[in-house]
């Protein structure tokens, strides 16, 4: 059988978008110390479960996370709809061990569906975890009898219910797949000889909702089904985490990012990245041909830290007047150097200058079409000499230089 991709337009409408918001949020973010908190501390599921009698963000208002997520540019978020602690943040039918069945009873990604499709500005999309820390059928089958095939049911059938009840989806977003990677099919948890059955899975996905894309964040070439090459915590081909694949391969791209060092919420976590170099991230991530899925952790009563906040409105502030040379852009033609990265549209290139060096910017490879040079801002003109086929020299003074990012765009 082969198996069915995302649609050309799931496709282009993803590579285009370049920019999402990737949201932790679930009973972990009540302790503050990580989405991981339930493993590292080893606590008990049944001790976790009673964080479920404690969740009520009476503070969360979808309609103002989303505007938020717009404002800043971003054009699709991912919310974790079940992370690896097992507590599912949606109206599940096949679990009672979820967001509604708590004191705040409410069903957060349908407000969130509701509120993008009242915009139709940002997507949604749906972070989903592979493995369960609390499940029966995948930690505890000897105690309660129940089998790897029940588990199956169970993530499958999630799945079904996340592309099948709120509306058309940007994405389904796997994580966990660790345990296969790391211990092989056979340890504690994964029933011998089992597996995910993603050819099934993806199937799914692509018959439910062919416009979704799949992204699975297992940090190597994608499989069948899936349709984006994921990074975690580093840019397309580099691998400061030590994790990534340092290769890329031909599929569209996507890099998630955190906003300061964890996904979850993580009291005392203020080691903010600035907005210059959120910027200059996002930049990069564009001339790789990537996007960008930048993740917050809100509090356990739903608010977005303000640092947070900020930040992504400086970033939609500067999206506002260089966004022409972010979205719909693929790989930049113009090769890159410490001070400069580019993207491309068609036969238009922007080159960003980043850093200032000198007032001479060199650039090494430049398409034959290139006649003339201008400022992005303001579409004054650029000093451009051409040397010879492919190198050329930029001169942009000191004195007109943007604070972030210096976009030149190279015309025909
Ligand atoms: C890592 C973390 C996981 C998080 C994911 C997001 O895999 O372990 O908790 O959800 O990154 O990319």
């Amino acid at each position: 059988m082969t198996i069915k991709q995302a649609s050309a337009q799931g496709v282009q409408w993803f590579e285009d978008a370049r920019f999402g918001m990737f949201i932790h949020w679930g009973l972990y973010s009540i302790l503050a110390r990580g989405e991981w908190v339930m493993h590292h501390e080893k606590i008990a599921p049944a001790e976790y479960e009673k964080l479920a009698g404690q969740f009520n963000p009476y503070h969360f208002n979808a309609d103002e996370w989303v505007s938020i997520a717009a404002d800043a540019g971003q054009r699709y978020m991912v919310i974790t709809s079940r992370h690896h602690d097992g507590f599912s943040m949606f109206d599940t039918a096949l679990s009672d061990y979820k967001v509604t069945n708590t004191p705040f009873k409410r069903d957060p990604l349908r407000e969130l569906a509701d509120a993008c499709a009242r915009r139709r500005d940002v997507k949604l999309g749906f972070y989903s975890s592979l493995l369960d820390w609390h499940h029966p059928a995948y930690r505890f089958r000897k105690e309660s009898g129940q089998t790897w095939a029940d588990y199956i049911a169970f993530l499958h059938g999630q799945v079904r219910e996340l592309c099948t009840q709120y509306g058309s989806i940007a994405c389904i977003w796997f994580d966990g797949d660790w345990p296969v990677q790391k211990l092989g099919t056979d340890n504690a948890y994964f029933a011998p000889g089992g597996s995910f059955e993603y050819d099934k899975l993806y199937d799914m996905i692509h018959t439910l909702q062919p416009d979704a894309m799949v992204i699975n964040n297992r940090h190597a070439e994608p499989l069948p089904g899936e349709d984006i090459q994921g990074f975690e915590q580093d840019l397309p081909g580099q691998n400061s985490a030590g994790f990534n694949a340092e290769r890329i391969y031909d599929q569209p791209l996507e890099t998630c990012m955190t906003l300061n060092d964890h996904w979850g919420a993580y009291a005392g976590d203020e080691n903010h990245k600035s907005t210059r170099h959120l910027i200059h991230t996002l930049v990069r991530a564009a001339s790789a041909g990537s996007n960008l899925l930048l993740n917050v952790g809100p509090t356990a009563l739903g608010e977005l830290l303000p640092a947070h906040v900020q930040r992504l409105r400086e970033m939609g502030a500067w999206l506002t007047l260089f966004g022409e040379s972010v979205y719909n852009t693929r790989v930049g033609a113009v090769i890159a150097s410490p001070e400069v990265v580019s993207t491309s549209k068609d036969n238009t290139h922007y080159v960003h200058v980043l850093n200032y060096v000198s007032d001479v910017v060199p650039l090494k490879i430049v398409p034959a079409s290139v006649k003339a040079a201008t400022l992005l801002r303001d579409g004054s003109p650029v000093k451009l000499e051409l040397q010879g086929d492919t190198a050329a020299l930029l001169t942009i003074p000191y004195n007109q230089r943007d604070e972030f990012d210096t976009v030149v765009k190279l015309t025909a």
